[in-house]
């Protein structure tokens, strides 16, 4: 009969618990010594070890012959447990037994002396699903233990525990496990399953599993169904990842604002069925990845992935400002909120691509992007002298401002005279120069624009419409008037120099047809 790894692969001693020495040695001593509690509180992320640990202290506790701390597993209990002809080990689903009478009656057998056992022991697994009434049942046993019963609460939420319950209890922290841990011990299981893993795929693996033994085990379980020569390619496909190629295509389209190719390639990973909202998400583990490479001394120790996909995400990561890769995968993990409220997918994840590749998202974070812009200086000054941080570094604070009008167009004649009017601005770069003090960002999006005086009035002129993007929002408004009265030392009204023939509007379907068009490609609406 075929037995789902992750049990056959249920660790029987402590030795065998990976990646928990705070808890397995912990035990271990007080197994040896004595000293066990009444009652043990097992918290922590699922899949890590915690029903796993119960069993092995329910076993440890009673066993005949010890060894180190570890029940022997030889003896009449350990194999009367294992077997479950002794009943005094009791395992109870808090979830499907939570009502007050449950542990009512737990408490009534509890009082008698165990059968076979040294001690009774309760394991009540998912204890934050009782009910108040079960919780002031369970608490009165805790308060007055008898001498003979050992309780195990195991759960993965204890902020849902009373502060009573919690504070009668040993407790015990169970962490994710590190991906090499983990990797290793997938490489053992499949040695004794006689299949062989790549290093890579291991680590992929771990990596989906965040941390959690049983998951691991769950994938190297589907993939072993697929193959017993398990590569890195094999773990995408089983867990439906994308390639990574795909990733790293994705954010060189965004780097050369190549809305078209990604819109591209999201239709190709669309048409071979891959769920686009695990795309966005492994998309902001790529930014992510990025993010770390540009702020950490050593990103390689944290980020687990191959030393090739490392040297391309670290290229990748150079050539893309904090900021930019900050503000993106802020709109990637709203594009996936949205998309986890039942919107379309697919538009989700092209209309959030588009935006990437056009940039314009950074334009409204100018606060945020100051801080980060000084960062940036700050980590750059500190990787190159550490004593740098003696010389103080500044962190620009914008103040509040009365939000200003909206751009209107004005009459047709009043342009007219406008524009009749209209000088040349000289001191334009100078303007953009001082935009770029405080973001680079929205400083490139004036990029080939031009600028006109006339009578009180600074009309922008530009190719492309970026730049009057920003310049919606009163924000960058505000600024753009403060950085022109800085250069010229005169307040002035902005205007534009044309207006576009069609109306814009602010919705944002019809902006983003706009930038499909902008990237040329046909779009039609029914
Ligand atoms: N620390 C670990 N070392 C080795 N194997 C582990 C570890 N943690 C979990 N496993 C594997 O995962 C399986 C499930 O673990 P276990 O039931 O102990 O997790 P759990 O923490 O109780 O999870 P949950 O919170 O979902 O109940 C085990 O049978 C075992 O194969
Ligand atoms: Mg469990
Ligand atoms: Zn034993």
């Amino acid at each position: 009969m075929y037995r789902v790894l992750y049990r056959k692969y249920r660790p029987r001693v402590f030795a065998d618990v990976i990646g928990q020495p705070q808890v397995t040695e912990t035990l271990k001593n007080e197994i040896i010594n004595n000293r066990t509690a009444h009652a043990y509180l097992f918290t922590g992320s699922r899949g890590t070890g915690k029903t796993t640990c119960s069993k092995i202290l329910a076993k440890a506790v009673n066993c005949l012959s010890p060894v180190d701390g570890d029940p022997c597993g030889e003896c009449a209990i350990c194999k009367g447990i294992d077997d479950g002809s002794i009943m005094d080990i009791a395992e109870i689903d808090a979830a499907s037994n939570n009502g007050v009478d449950d542990i009512r009656m737990l408490r009534e057998e509890a009082d008698f002396t165990p059968a076979n056992a040294r001690f009774r022991v309760y394991i009540i697994d998912e204890v934050h699903m009782l009910s108040i009434g079960a919780f002031n049942a369970l608490l009165k046993t805790l308060e007055e233990p008898p001498p003979h019963v050992i309780f195990i609460l195991a759960t993965t939420e204890v902020h849902k525990l009373p502060a009573t319950i919690m504070s009668r209890c040993q407790r015990f922290d169970f962490h994710r496990i590190a991906p090499e841990d983990i990797a290793d011990r997938l490489t053992y299981v499949c040695e004794k399953e006689g299949c062989a893993i790549e290093r890579d795929a291991a680590l992929l693996i771990a990596g989906i599993a965040d941390g959690a033994m049983r998951d691991s085990l769950s994938l190297l379980d589907q993939c072993m169904g697929q193959s017993d020569n398990i590569s890195e390619e094999l773990v995408r496909k089983t867990a439906g990842l994308a390639d990574k190629t795909s990733l790293l295509s994705i954010t060189d389209c965004i780097l050369a604002r190549d809305a078209a190719g990604t819109i591209n390639i999201i239709d190709e990973l669309h048409r071979s069925s891959k769920d686009m909202a695990r795309l966005c998400n492994e998309l902001i583990e790529h930014f992510r990845a990025m993010m770390l490479i540009k702020t950490m001394k050593k990103p390689r120790d944290v980020l687990v992935m191959s030393e090739s996909d490392f040297e391309k995400t670290s290229a990748q990561a150079s050539s893309m400002q904090l900021s930019v890769i900050i503000s993106a995968i802020d709109s990637l993990q709203s594009a996936y909120d949205r998309m986890m409220h039942g919107v379309n997918r697919r538009i989700e994840m092209e209309m959030t691509a588009v935006r990437l590749c056009s940039d314009s998202n950074t334009s409204d974070n100018s606060g945020l992007e100051q801080r980060i812009a000084a960062l940036e200086k700050i980590i750059g000054a500190l990787k190159a002298d550490p004593s740098a941080l003696q010389n103080s570094v500044q962190m620009p604070v914008s103040k509040p401002k009365a939000p200003a009008p909206p751009i209107k167009k004005p009459s047709a004649e009043k342009m007219e005279k406008l524009r009749r009017e209209a000088v040349p601005m000289t001191q334009w770069q100078e303007v953009i120069e001082d935009i770029k003090k405080y973001s680079r960002t929205v400083a490139a999006g004036f990029e080939g624009s031009t600028a006109y005086i006339s009578g009180d009035y600074v009309l922008v002129d530009s190719p492309n419409d970026i730049c009057f993007e920003i310049l919606r929002k009163p924000a960058q408004r505000d600024n753009m008037r403060d950085s022109i009265k800085r250069v010229t030392g005169r307040e002035y009204k902005l205007g534009r120099y044309s207006y576009p023939d069609e109306p814009k509007s602010d919705d944002a379907l019809s902006s983003f047809i706009s930038d499909l068009k902008a990237a040329g490609i046909p779009v039609t609406i029914e």
